[in-house]
């Protein structure tokens, strides 16, 4: 069994950008790429991706801002936020941590922020080319599950990829780019969402499942063909008495019993993660070279 290591694979990844950085950066004198993130209220999780996200910035070379706002702040003043990183031509890229506070409509941010600088690629612009095979910001986590596919050279090439989830954010786009005719692509897609009857009968038959429910534990042995390649989407936090922090990290496959039983598997934590924050490292290296127009 292959365990698909997304540390080790971003680690690398970051290597080569901030190599890139030097040379076409630092010892020329342009400026290096510049990421902006913007968290509204006190959510565990996104305090935690843009802490990571920061990091990241900071391996590769990247400059990185943190625009941080209180829970009760209005929609038009983030809206404001949204026009003021349009027009600053020092931000590269930006992202709006999600989720937004119930009072702010998330779609109404989306749509205000230029596609130009869109690296998480939510915009409907991006979406759209995306969906047409044209150049496009790719979002983060369907790009690093490709990213670490082709860097594993797993074969998706006429495979059978299910996709359990339909999300804006994972399972539709992952399902559209590994059907698309293209390298580490060319597969036959199955999408499996809430309402999919006798789901066992479509993952038994996946050459590749990849798993984005959001739900802990959802997949069980049973329901994986042998020698099958899992990918693991999800990550809750459930408390733990062996951890110092108090909880561990889990997906949504069970992992002790699946890995068993495929040929190739992403851990949690340290799989898909921290491929989703080098993709937007790679975004963020796009925007800042113009490479989406
Ligand atoms: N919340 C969960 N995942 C993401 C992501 O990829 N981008 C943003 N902006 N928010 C998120």
């Amino acid at each position: 069994m292959i365990l698909l290591d997304g540390k080790i694979i971003s680690d690398q990844i970051k290597a080569e950008i901030a190599k890139e950085i030097k040379k076409d950066f630092l010892d020329t004198g342009k400026p290096v790429p510049h990421l902006a993130a913007v968290l509204v209220g006190e959510d565990a999780a996104s305090q935690t991706y843009v802490a990571n996200k920061e990091k990241s910035c900071k391996e590769a070379g990247f400059t990185s801002s943190v625009y941080r706002y209180p829970e009760n702040f209005t929609e038009k003043n983030l809206l404001e936020v949204v026009d003021f990183l349009n027009r600053d031509e020092d931000v590269d890229g930006f992202i709006v941590q999600l989720p937004l506070p119930k009072h702010i409509s998330e779609q109404k941010i989306i749509e205000r922020i230029n596609p130009l600088k869109d690296v998480d690629g939510f915009h409907p612009a991006n979406a759209g080319r995306m969906m047409l095979g044209l150049p496009a910001f790719l979002p983060a986590t369907p790009f690093g599950i490709m990213t670490l596919l082709e860097r594993y050279s797993i074969d998706t090439d006429g495979k059978h990829v299910v996709v359990l989830g339909r999300s804006n954010i994972v399972g539709t786009p992952v399902s559209l780019m590994l059907s698309r005719k293209a390298k580490t692509a060319n597969a036959t897609v199955t999408l499996c969402h809430s309402h999919t009857k006798n789901i066992k009968k479509y993952t038994l038959d996946a050459d590749i499942l990849i798993v984005a429910m959001g739900r802990q534990g959802f997949v069980t042995a049973d329901m994986v063909k042998q020698d099958a390649v899992v990918v693991d989407v999800g990550i809750h936090r459930v408390p733990s008495k062996f951890a110092k922090s108090g909880f561990s990290l889990k997906g949504d496959v069970l992992f002790d019993e699946v890995s068993k039983k495929c040929s190739a598997i992403t851990p949690v934590p340290g799989g898909v993660g921290p491929m989703t924050i080098v993709s937007l490292l790679m975004n963020t290296l796009k925007a800042s070279k113009k490479e989406i127009r």
